[in-house]
């Protein structure tokens, strides 16, 4: 794949320009608000960790030749293509980080696995559990070529997250009882926002279930460390039409109503669904765009035998914890700032105190990718992780259909009946 390896150099060396090591061509498609971050992360993550390859920065792809010829300039990559099957032909691209809506993510994955590259692909997976099985089939195989494939649910990546894993994963906790977690946002309150693809179905799958529910059902089976195995939910589209763009818009923002028209939303809007693990632990999750005052507010909270944990994305340099096995007249809830060098990713940033921010998830999203790519070791979450979130979203869908029936989560097929290969235990 790509140029021939160079030789590796010595560690402590860095990984920026006129470094000998291993060099990875990253090409990416789609440039706006997720290709920024990605392009951020991409930027800074060998001049902060001491990589084992070095990873560069090819070629970025968009529709329109102009714009994404600026883009490129803005955000630093080195060419400019406008197909993103031209992207994936080029030899000096090793990598394909998908950055675009959910209806092409299956395609373009697809496609990249079969060219021979290895792939970083935004959440959610894909639009349906058919088309995250063909990405999570197509993996497996590129797998046993030694290309690797990673889904970007970036919440994992920050230290509290990491850390908050860790402990689980240690027994701090115990037996988990409880997992609640909320993901609110409130920037469709307005009906007179513009119905962007983030509010049809055909490009985005579903609405708050998709975008935000993906990221907390990913993340709560990531830190309970198992998998959902059913749930009952309900969901609301509370603004049925709005105003077509007048113009270019992103997901998230647009140049406001039209002069054309309404158009009906073909999304949910909002998400509340109760799950239930394999363990028997129960599980809350609250998935929407219209809570008032609350711009991207993921909080989470794990009741176990021995403790609990709580994490709130505005304080994300935090991590509250409360010891069970303490005696009742001093325990309590306490604070863990997370910014000592022994947390998860943090020997190669600031001094203690120094907090991180929303956009270092995504340099430690790259630092672990091209770790995977330099080790051969799979990366997480995988596609099949992935698969597993599809699986539990459409059941979602099914149960809100049925008025909140309580609706199995598919379980992932055997080798022996299906292509589709399972989650990885150590990540689901
Ligand atoms: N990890 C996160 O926290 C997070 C946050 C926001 C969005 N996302 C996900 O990232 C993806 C993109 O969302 P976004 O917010 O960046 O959207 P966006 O609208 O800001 O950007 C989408 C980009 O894709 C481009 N594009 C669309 N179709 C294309 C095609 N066929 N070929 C080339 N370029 C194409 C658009 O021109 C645009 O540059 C979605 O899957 C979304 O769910 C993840």
């Amino acid at each position: 794949m790509g140029q021939p390896e160079e030789p590796e150099s010595g560690p402590g060396t860095g990984a920026g320009a006129g470094s000998r090591k291993r060099r990875i061509g990253v090409g990416m498609v789609g440039y706006a608000f997720m290709g920024a971050a990605h392009s951020q992360g991409w930027r800074t993550v060998g001049r902060v960790f001491d990589l084992p390859c070095r990873p560069e920065m090819a070629a970025v792809c968009g529709r329109d030749g102009d714009a994404v010829r600026a883009a490129a300039d803005r955000l630093g990559w080195a060419a400019a293509e406008t197909d993103w099957r031209d992207l994936i032909a080029r030899d000096d691209v090793d990598l394909v980080d998908i950055c675009t809506p959910g209806d092409s993510h299956a395609e373009i994955a697809v496609a990249a696995l079969a060219a021979g590259k290895h792939v970083l692909c935004e959440k959610p997976l894909a639009n349906t559990v058919e088309e995250a099985e063909a990405m999570a089939a197509a993996a497996e195989q590129a797998r046993a070529r030694g290309q690797v494939a990673m889904v970007g649910f970036n919440y994992r990546r920050l230290p509290a997250t990491a850390l908050a894993r860790q402990m689980v994963a240690e027994g701090r906790l115990g037996a988990l009882r409880h997992v609640r977690v909320t993901y609110l946002q409130d920037w469709l309150v307005d009906p007179g926002f513009p119905l962007t693809w983030r509010l049809q179905r055909e490009v985005a799958g579903s609405g708050a279930l998709g975008d935000l529910g993906a990221h907390i059902v990913d993340l709560a089976q990531h830190l309970a460390g198992e998998p959902l195995v059913g749930v009952s939910a309900l969901t609301e589209t509370f603004v049925r039409e709005r105003p077509l763009p007048a113009g270019a818009s992103s997901g998230l923002s647009a140049a406001g109503g039209s002069g054309g028209g309404l158009g009906a939303v073909t999304v949910d809007d909002a998400a509340l669904f109760t799950g239930r693990f394999a363990s028997g632990a129960l599980a809350s999750f609250e998935a929407t765009r219209f809570a008032t005052g609350r711009k991207n507010a993921l909080r989470l909270e794990l009741n176990g035998e021995r403790g609990s944990l709580a994490f709130d994305l505005e304080r994300l340099n935090e991590l509250s914890f409360h010891d069970h096995t303490e005696p009742g007249v001093t325990a309590g809830f306490r604070r863990i700032l997370v910014t000592e060098p022994d947390h998860p990713y943090l020997e190669a940033w600031w001094p203690p105190g120094h907090g991180l921010g929303y956009e270092h998830s995504f340099v430690h999203q790259a630092r672990d990718l091209v770790t995977a790519i330099a080790t051969g070791v799979a990366p997480e979450p995988s596609f099949a992780d992935g698969l597993q979130v599809q699986r539990v979203l459409a059941a979602v869908e099914e149960s809100a259909a049925k008025n909140a029936v309580y609706t199995p989560v598919v379980p992932p097929a055997t080798d022996t009946d299906s292509d589709s290969p399972a989650p990885s235990a150590s990540s689901v």
